[in-house]
Protein backbone atom coordinates (compact mmCIF):
# COMPACT_ATOMS: atom_id res chain seq x y z
CA UNK A 1 0.00 0.00 0.00
CA UNK A 2 0.87 3.37 -0.35
CA UNK A 3 1.08 5.95 1.95
CA UNK A 4 -1.12 9.08 2.58
CA UNK A 5 -0.52 12.42 4.24
CA UNK A 6 -2.72 15.66 4.46
CA UNK A 7 -0.55 18.03 6.66
CA UNK A 8 2.26 20.00 5.58
CA UNK A 9 3.42 18.92 8.66
CA UNK A 10 3.43 15.20 7.86
CA UNK A 11 4.93 15.56 4.69
CA UNK A 12 7.55 17.54 5.52
CA UNK A 13 8.78 14.77 8.15
CA UNK A 14 8.24 11.65 5.07
CA UNK A 15 10.57 14.15 2.52
CA UNK A 16 13.32 15.49 5.42
CA UNK A 17 13.55 11.66 6.45
CA UNK A 18 14.14 11.12 2.54
CA UNK A 19 16.68 14.01 2.16
CA UNK A 20 19.01 12.63 5.41
CA UNK A 21 19.04 10.03 3.73
CA UNK A 22 19.84 11.61 0.21
CA UNK A 23 17.20 10.24 -1.74
CA UNK A 24 15.93 12.12 -4.50
CA UNK A 25 12.68 13.20 -5.15
CA UNK A 26 10.16 13.33 -8.06
CA UNK A 27 6.33 15.15 -7.88
CA UNK A 28 3.52 14.45 -9.97
CA UNK A 29 0.90 17.09 -9.52
CA UNK A 30 -2.22 15.52 -10.26
CA UNK A 31 -5.93 16.85 -9.76
CA UNK A 32 -7.23 13.07 -9.14
CA UNK A 33 -9.60 10.97 -11.49
CA UNK A 34 -6.49 8.97 -12.37
CA UNK A 35 -6.03 7.88 -15.54
CA UNK A 36 -3.42 5.55 -17.76
CA UNK A 37 -2.26 9.29 -18.62
CA UNK A 38 -1.70 9.85 -14.78
CA UNK A 39 -0.01 6.92 -14.41
CA UNK A 40 2.33 7.15 -17.31
CA UNK A 41 3.44 10.46 -15.56
CA UNK A 42 4.54 8.35 -12.50
CA UNK A 43 6.09 5.01 -14.14
CA UNK A 44 8.36 8.08 -15.97
CA UNK A 45 8.93 9.85 -12.25
CA UNK A 46 10.07 6.13 -10.99
CA UNK A 47 13.10 6.69 -13.22
CA UNK A 48 14.05 9.90 -12.70
CA UNK A 49 14.54 9.66 -9.20
CA UNK A 50 14.48 7.50 -5.76
CA UNK A 51 11.15 8.59 -4.13
CA UNK A 52 7.80 9.65 -6.02
CA UNK A 53 5.30 11.83 -4.49
CA UNK A 54 1.66 12.03 -5.80
CA UNK A 55 0.23 14.91 -5.49
CA UNK A 56 -4.29 14.55 -5.27
CA UNK A 57 -5.58 18.47 -5.25
CA UNK A 58 -8.44 19.41 -7.21
CA UNK A 59 -7.61 23.49 -7.16
CA UNK A 60 -10.49 25.58 -6.78
CA UNK A 61 -8.26 28.56 -7.73
CA UNK A 62 -7.89 27.34 -11.33
CA UNK A 63 -11.71 27.11 -11.96
CA UNK A 64 -13.73 30.11 -12.72
CA UNK A 65 -16.98 30.28 -11.38
CA UNK A 66 -18.74 28.92 -14.25
CA UNK A 67 -16.52 26.02 -14.78
CA UNK A 68 -16.51 22.62 -13.41
CA UNK A 69 -15.08 22.90 -10.17
CA UNK A 70 -17.90 21.09 -8.13
CA UNK A 71 -18.90 18.04 -10.79
CA UNK A 72 -15.24 17.44 -11.31
CA UNK A 73 -14.84 13.76 -10.79
CA UNK A 74 -13.22 12.32 -7.70
CA UNK A 75 -12.17 9.15 -7.09
CA UNK A 76 -10.05 9.22 -4.40
CA UNK A 77 -10.17 5.17 -2.98
CA UNK A 78 -9.65 4.37 -6.82
CA UNK A 79 -6.16 6.84 -7.23
CA UNK A 80 -5.08 5.34 -4.11
CA UNK A 81 -5.35 1.87 -5.70
CA UNK A 82 -3.88 2.97 -9.02
CA UNK A 83 -1.10 4.74 -7.24
CA UNK A 84 0.18 1.50 -5.23
CA UNK A 85 -0.03 -0.43 -8.36
CA UNK A 86 2.53 1.87 -9.60
CA UNK A 87 4.25 1.87 -6.73
CA UNK A 88 4.30 5.57 -5.87
CA UNK A 89 5.88 6.59 -2.35
CA UNK A 90 3.72 8.79 -1.23
CA UNK A 91 0.30 10.31 -1.93
CA UNK A 92 -0.15 14.10 -1.06
CA UNK A 93 -4.12 15.08 -0.74
CA UNK A 94 -4.47 18.01 1.29
CA UNK A 95 -7.98 19.67 2.11
CA UNK A 96 -8.72 23.12 0.53
CA UNK A 97 -8.20 24.40 4.07
CA UNK A 98 -4.62 22.88 4.35
CA UNK A 99 -3.37 24.21 1.16
CA UNK A 100 -5.48 27.77 1.53
CA UNK A 101 -5.58 28.40 4.92
CA UNK A 102 -7.85 31.30 5.73
CA UNK A 103 -5.46 34.65 5.40
CA UNK A 104 -4.04 33.32 2.26
CA UNK A 105 -3.37 36.18 -0.03
CA UNK A 106 -0.08 35.74 -2.03
CA UNK A 107 -0.08 34.62 -5.78
CA UNK A 108 2.07 33.76 -8.48
CA UNK A 109 0.95 35.86 -11.84
CA UNK A 110 1.76 33.80 -14.77
CA UNK A 111 4.04 35.34 -17.40
CA UNK A 112 3.55 35.53 -21.17
CA UNK A 113 3.37 32.34 -21.83
CA UNK A 114 -0.06 32.51 -20.26
CA UNK A 115 -1.48 34.90 -22.00
CA UNK A 116 -3.34 33.77 -24.95
CA UNK A 117 -5.27 30.51 -26.29
CA UNK A 118 -6.19 28.78 -23.11
CA UNK A 119 -5.83 32.11 -21.38
CA UNK A 120 -8.05 34.02 -23.69
CA UNK A 121 -10.41 31.69 -22.69
CA UNK A 122 -9.77 31.29 -19.15
CA UNK A 123 -8.55 34.30 -17.56
CA UNK A 124 -7.08 33.35 -14.71
CA UNK A 125 -6.65 29.89 -14.95
CA UNK A 126 -3.16 29.93 -15.29
CA UNK A 127 -2.54 32.11 -12.46
CA UNK A 128 -4.21 29.51 -10.68
CA UNK A 129 -2.18 26.88 -11.78
CA UNK A 130 1.65 28.84 -11.12
CA UNK A 131 0.27 29.47 -7.55
CA UNK A 132 -0.43 25.67 -6.88
CA UNK A 133 2.60 23.95 -8.24
CA UNK A 134 4.52 27.33 -6.98
CA UNK A 135 3.28 25.94 -3.24
CA UNK A 136 3.04 21.61 -4.65
CA UNK A 137 7.44 22.78 -5.14
CA UNK A 138 7.71 24.32 -1.68
CA UNK A 139 5.60 21.92 -0.32
CA UNK A 140 7.04 18.89 -1.65
CA UNK A 141 10.85 20.00 -2.64
CA UNK A 142 11.05 17.96 -5.42
CA UNK A 143 14.32 17.43 -7.50
CA UNK A 144 12.02 16.82 -10.58
CA UNK A 145 8.15 17.47 -11.70
CA UNK A 146 6.62 15.83 -14.54
CA UNK A 147 3.89 16.89 -16.35
CA UNK A 148 1.96 15.80 -19.36
CA UNK A 149 2.16 17.33 -23.14
CA UNK A 150 -1.78 16.93 -23.33
CA UNK A 151 -1.42 20.28 -21.30
CA UNK A 152 1.15 21.83 -23.69
CA UNK A 153 0.77 25.68 -22.65
CA UNK A 154 0.56 24.57 -18.96
CA UNK A 155 3.91 22.98 -19.05
CA UNK A 156 5.17 26.21 -21.12
CA UNK A 157 3.56 28.40 -18.18
CA UNK A 158 5.49 26.57 -15.92
CA UNK A 159 8.42 26.81 -17.43
CA UNK A 160 8.62 30.19 -17.36
CA UNK A 161 7.78 29.98 -13.91
CA UNK A 162 10.41 28.14 -12.89
CA UNK A 163 12.86 29.92 -15.51
CA UNK A 164 11.67 33.52 -13.87
CA UNK A 165 11.58 32.67 -10.28
CA UNK A 166 14.36 30.54 -10.11
CA UNK A 167 12.46 27.47 -8.52
CA UNK A 168 15.59 24.46 -7.84
CA UNK A 169 13.96 21.44 -9.79
CA UNK A 170 13.61 20.20 -13.37
CA UNK A 171 10.47 20.27 -15.25
CA UNK A 172 9.65 16.90 -17.34
CA UNK A 173 7.35 16.73 -20.38
CA UNK A 174 5.78 13.45 -20.82
CA UNK A 175 4.25 12.30 -23.81
CA UNK A 176 -0.07 12.37 -24.44
CA UNK A 177 -1.40 8.84 -23.91
CA UNK A 178 -3.96 8.47 -25.88
CA UNK A 179 -7.10 5.65 -26.37
CA UNK A 180 -6.77 3.56 -29.55
CA UNK A 181 -9.07 5.69 -31.68
CA UNK A 182 -6.91 8.56 -30.71
CA UNK A 183 -8.79 10.80 -28.08
CA UNK A 184 -6.37 11.93 -25.64
CA UNK A 185 -7.46 10.30 -22.00
CA UNK A 186 -8.36 13.02 -19.98
CA UNK A 187 -10.48 13.11 -16.42
CA UNK A 188 -12.86 15.45 -18.58
CA UNK A 189 -13.55 12.54 -20.92
CA UNK A 190 -15.76 11.03 -18.25
CA UNK A 191 -18.81 13.59 -19.34
CA UNK A 192 -19.05 12.87 -22.99
CA UNK A 193 -22.37 11.02 -24.13
CA UNK A 194 -22.00 8.04 -26.31
CA UNK A 195 -22.99 10.14 -29.39
CA UNK A 196 -20.36 12.65 -28.34
CA UNK A 197 -17.88 10.20 -27.26
CA UNK A 198 -18.22 9.24 -31.29
CA UNK A 199 -17.24 12.16 -32.00
CA UNK A 200 -14.57 13.36 -29.88
CA UNK A 201 -11.39 11.40 -31.67
CA UNK A 202 -12.19 13.98 -34.79
CA UNK A 203 -9.73 16.44 -32.44
CA UNK A 204 -6.69 14.56 -32.72
CA UNK A 205 -7.38 13.38 -36.83
CA UNK A 206 -8.19 17.05 -37.25
CA UNK A 207 -4.62 18.22 -36.20
CA UNK A 208 -3.24 15.25 -37.40
CA UNK A 209 -3.80 15.90 -40.52
CA UNK A 210 -3.58 19.89 -40.01
CA UNK A 211 0.19 18.73 -38.98
CA UNK A 212 0.37 16.82 -42.08
CA UNK A 213 -0.78 19.59 -44.45
CA UNK A 214 1.86 22.20 -42.87
CA UNK A 215 4.70 19.35 -43.32
CA UNK A 216 3.58 19.27 -47.46
CA UNK A 217 3.41 23.12 -47.75
CA UNK A 218 0.03 24.32 -46.94
CA UNK A 219 0.44 28.01 -45.97
CA UNK A 220 -1.16 27.69 -41.98
CA UNK A 221 -3.72 30.17 -42.51
CA UNK A 222 -5.54 27.33 -44.65
CA UNK A 223 -4.39 24.62 -42.54
CA UNK A 224 -6.61 25.82 -40.00
CA UNK A 225 -9.32 27.51 -40.87
CA UNK A 226 -10.10 23.92 -42.98
CA UNK A 227 -9.36 22.27 -39.79
CA UNK A 228 -11.99 24.35 -38.01
CA UNK A 229 -14.40 23.24 -40.40
CA UNK A 230 -13.57 19.62 -40.80
CA UNK A 231 -14.34 19.78 -36.44
CA UNK A 232 -17.67 21.74 -37.00
CA UNK A 233 -18.34 19.16 -39.44
CA UNK A 234 -17.77 16.35 -37.72
CA UNK A 235 -20.32 17.78 -34.52
CA UNK A 236 -18.16 19.79 -32.37
CA UNK A 237 -20.69 22.32 -31.16
CA UNK A 238 -17.94 25.02 -30.69
CA UNK A 239 -14.12 26.05 -31.74
CA UNK A 240 -12.60 27.78 -28.97
CA UNK A 241 -8.91 28.29 -31.08
CA UNK A 242 -6.88 25.80 -33.27
CA UNK A 243 -3.83 27.21 -34.03
CA UNK A 244 0.04 27.09 -35.08
CA UNK A 245 2.93 27.95 -32.62
CA UNK A 246 6.45 27.94 -32.49
CA UNK A 247 6.45 25.15 -29.89
CA UNK A 248 9.32 26.53 -27.77
CA UNK A 249 7.60 29.91 -26.93
CA UNK A 250 3.96 29.42 -28.02
CA UNK A 251 4.68 32.63 -30.01
CA UNK A 252 2.87 33.01 -33.51
CA UNK A 253 4.14 31.04 -36.38
CA UNK A 254 3.80 31.97 -39.99
CA UNK A 255 6.81 29.44 -41.77
CA UNK A 256 7.85 26.02 -41.45
CA UNK A 257 11.58 25.13 -40.51
CA UNK A 258 11.82 25.04 -36.78
CA UNK A 259 9.89 23.35 -34.21
CA UNK A 260 5.74 24.27 -34.27
CA UNK A 261 3.23 22.75 -31.99
CA UNK A 262 -0.73 22.79 -33.41
CA UNK A 263 -2.86 23.75 -30.48
CA UNK A 264 -6.83 23.42 -30.30
CA UNK A 265 -9.33 23.38 -28.05
CA UNK A 266 -13.56 22.32 -28.76
CA UNK A 267 -16.71 21.99 -27.32
CA UNK A 268 -19.10 19.24 -27.45
CA UNK A 269 -22.05 20.26 -25.40
CA UNK A 270 -21.27 21.47 -22.22
CA UNK A 271 -17.76 19.43 -22.43
CA UNK A 272 -14.55 21.03 -23.84
CA UNK A 273 -11.78 18.64 -25.29
CA UNK A 274 -8.47 20.36 -25.76
CA UNK A 275 -5.00 18.55 -27.63
CA UNK A 276 -2.05 18.94 -29.20
CA UNK A 277 0.47 17.75 -31.67
CA UNK A 278 4.36 18.54 -32.56
CA UNK A 279 4.20 19.87 -36.60
CA UNK A 280 7.04 20.96 -38.55
CA UNK A 281 11.05 20.18 -38.25
CA UNK A 282 11.17 19.07 -34.30
P1 LIG B 1 -4.64 17.06 -14.22
O1 LIG B 1 -5.56 17.52 -15.29
O2 LIG B 1 -5.13 16.06 -13.22
O3 LIG B 1 -3.36 16.49 -14.91
C1 LIG B 1 -2.27 16.07 -14.14
C2 LIG B 1 -1.08 15.79 -15.07
O4 LIG B 1 -1.42 14.71 -15.94
C3 LIG B 1 -0.76 17.00 -15.95
O5 LIG B 1 0.65 17.14 -16.06
C4 LIG B 1 -1.38 16.60 -17.28
O6 LIG B 1 -0.76 17.21 -18.39
C5 LIG B 1 -1.16 15.10 -17.27
N1 LIG B 1 -2.05 14.40 -18.19
C6 LIG B 1 -3.39 14.53 -18.28
N2 LIG B 1 -3.86 13.77 -19.29
C7 LIG B 1 -2.79 13.15 -19.84
C8 LIG B 1 -2.61 12.22 -20.92
N3 LIG B 1 -3.64 11.80 -21.65
N4 LIG B 1 -1.36 11.80 -21.21
C9 LIG B 1 -0.30 12.24 -20.48
N5 LIG B 1 -0.40 13.10 -19.45
C10 LIG B 1 -1.63 13.54 -19.14
O7 LIG B 1 -3.00 19.45 -14.99
C11 LIG B 1 -3.51 19.43 -13.87
O8 LIG B 1 -4.15 18.32 -13.35
C12 LIG B 1 -3.49 20.64 -12.93
O9 LIG B 1 -3.52 21.81 -13.68
C13 LIG B 1 -2.25 20.63 -11.98
C14 LIG B 1 -0.93 20.72 -12.76
C15 LIG B 1 -2.26 19.38 -11.09
C16 LIG B 1 -2.32 21.89 -11.05
O10 LIG B 1 -3.50 21.90 -10.32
Amino acid sequence: SVKIVSTVRDLRQATADWRRSGKTIALVPTMGALHPGHVSLVRQAKDRADKVVVSIFVNPTQFAPHEDLARYPRDEAGDVAKLAEADADLVWAPGVDEMYPAGFSTGVKAGSASADLEGAFRPHHFDGVATVCAKLFNQVTPDVAIFGEKDFQQLAVLRQMVDDLNMPLTLIAAPTVREADGLALSSRNAYLSEKERAIAPALYATITEAAERIAAGTPFSVVTTDATARLVEAGFTKVDYIDVRDAATLSAATVPGKPLRILAAAWLGKTRLIDNVAAGSQ
